[in-house]
């Protein structure tokens, strides 16, 4: 039996492409829908090339979490993976598949982690922090943004000379290559 994995992105896409594309000739996981809560994110345009169905729902549907229970429900689905996700995940949810969500944050947890530190706000920050680091977290998700059970860290150093973006360049490229393992390590 194959474990069906839901991928929830709020924006590019590009970390759900990776891993899909990653786990194509591995029929023990599937990835049978993404969900996202914007509808002109370009995760959708990826999504459309794989030829995997993405849904949008509301703010508001993440608040009642029935709608999302609903469709996790219709598609069978074991675990989820938030690959760049911005809303808080519902406390139904979290209830529904414990120790079953799991996210990736762009730098070092417990640092630059909580409500507001997403995508380049983070990488903003290391710089403007003088650390000489960075790197990424995959996490367990729980009530709180960024305080679950770490399961995985790496890191990548941070040149006095680096930029945001170029963090971003060096973060995501860990992000691309550990990402998909730390999936296979966890559910095999
Ligand atoms: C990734 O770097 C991910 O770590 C980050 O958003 C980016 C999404 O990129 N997630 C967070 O900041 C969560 N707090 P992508 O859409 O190209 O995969």
């Amino acid at each position: 039996m194959s474990l069906r994995i839901a991928l929830f992105a709020s924006g590019s896409g590009s970390n759900a492409e990776n891993i899909i594309r990653s786990f194509l000739n591995d029929s023990k996981f599937e990835f049978p829908l993404i969900i996202s809560n914007k509808k002109d994110a370009f995760v959708h345009e990826r999504a459309r090339k794989l030829d995997i169905p993405s849904f949008t729902f509301s703010r508001e549907d993440f608040v009642k979490a029935e709608p999302i229970l609903d469709i996790l429900k219709e598609y069978q689905i074991d675990c989820i993976v938030l690959a760049g996700f911005l809303l808080k995940v519902p406390e139904v949810l979290i209830h529904a598949f414990p120790d079953k969500i799991i996210n990736i944050h762009p730098a070092l947890l417990p640092n630059y982690g909580g409500k507001g530190m997403y995508g380049h706000h983070v990488h903003e920050a290391v710089k403007a922090s003088g650390d000489t680091e960075s790197g990424i977290t995959i996490h367990c998700v729980n009530s709180n943004y960024d305080e679950g059970n770490i399961i995985f860290q790496a890191k990548c150093p941070v040149l006095p000379t680096d930029t945001a973006d170029l963090i971003a360049e060096k973060v995501h490229a860990l992000e691309y290559d550990y990402f998909p393992k730390v999936i296979k390590n966890l559910w095999s």
